[in-house]
């Protein structure tokens, strides 16, 4: 396989200055042939000829620039994506954590939802917990921050309101305690919304290697789900350099059906299912 980084071609380029010049999203690191995919699709809904073309109207026409970033920065989510990963980690994963934190006294759950979209995956993992707590007799401090890049998103995730599409993976006994309907739409329920904290963070950021709203990481687990496929190799594997470093000594990794550690991780990391990517820190 040619590992060499892929270039991004030179008509591109001006595009992602742009990008970069008026909202500071700095693509220069993700998969180039998905980058130039996305912008074509802007090219071909607007007949532009090519990226030339393309550059020409972005800049004239200040609100392309949003459909240019909704195109690029993919935010398909929903709750319980994967409905077996999910239940892995409602019956398998998240027990074996608190059975360990009951077993030496640890009293905090730290969890990070990287690349969290519009909520979906982070406040899944709440209700998850919230149900896994109610039988607990221990107390437990839960802390579940979530980010990502997109402040668009971030804002819809603290309104927490979604439509039917998002909710079609939830077991009707969930769904009916913790979402109430809202015209069209389903409502989360606050005590599920207050549990989650929401941040911008770009998993390239320069300064910080984790959230700094988190502090330390330290994490027990770590959802980077569906973000990994935007990037370059060189690019995935500091970002997996950086999952390690935040994850606390065998806490768990969950990546997205097609998402694997790359080489030089994969013996950092054990997988713990075979049909679904739940990754042990090793
Ligand atoms: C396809 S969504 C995945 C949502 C969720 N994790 C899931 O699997 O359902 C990918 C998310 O990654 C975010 N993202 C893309 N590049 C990012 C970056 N450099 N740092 C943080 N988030 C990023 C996008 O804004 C988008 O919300």
């Amino acid at each position: 396989m040619n590992l060499e980084p892929l270039e991004i071609r030179a008509d591109l380029k001006p595009v992602l200055e742009y990008l970069l010049e008026h909202r500071g999203f700095d693509f220069s690191g993700y998969h180039p042939p998905m980058l130039e995919r996305r912008v074509r699709q802007r090219l071909e809904a607007l007949s532009c000829h090519d990226f030339t073309a393309y550059y020409s109207y972005l800049r004239g026409n200040k609100d392309e620039i949003d459909k240019l970033l909704d195109a690029v920065t993919i935010n398909v989510s929903r709750f319980f994506r994967d409905t077996l990963t999910f239940e892995l980690i409602a019956d398998q994963v998240l027990p074996w954590i608190i059975q360990e934190k009951n077993r030496t006294g640890d009293t905090s759950l730290r969890v990070w939802s990287a690349g969290c979209s519009r909520g979906e995956e982070p406040y899944s993992v709440a209700i998850i917990i919230h149900e896994l707590l109610i039988r607990e007799k221990q107390p437990v401090n839960q802390h579940i921050f979530a980010t990502d890049i997109d402040l668009n998103v971030l804002k819809d995730a603290h309104e927490a309101l979604y439509p039917a599409s998002s909710i079609k993976n939830i077991k009707y006994r969930l769904l009916n305690k913790y979402l109430i309907p809202d015209k069209d739409c389903f409502r989360l329920i606050p005590e599920i919304r207050q549990k989650v904290s929401f941040s911008r963070y770009d998993m390239l950021d320069r300064k910080y290697g984790v959230p700094p709203e988190s502090v330390f990481g330290d994490f027990d687990l770590v959802l980077c789900r569906n973000l990994l496929i935007y990037f370059s190799f060189e690019y995935q594997e500091l970002i997996f350099k950086r999952l390690h470093r935040a994850l606390a000594d065998r806490g768990y990794l969950v990546l997205g059906m097609a998402e694997t550690p790359p080489m030089a991780f994969r013996h950092h990391f054990k997988r713990v299912f075979e049909f679904s990517p739940i990754f042990q820190k090793s």
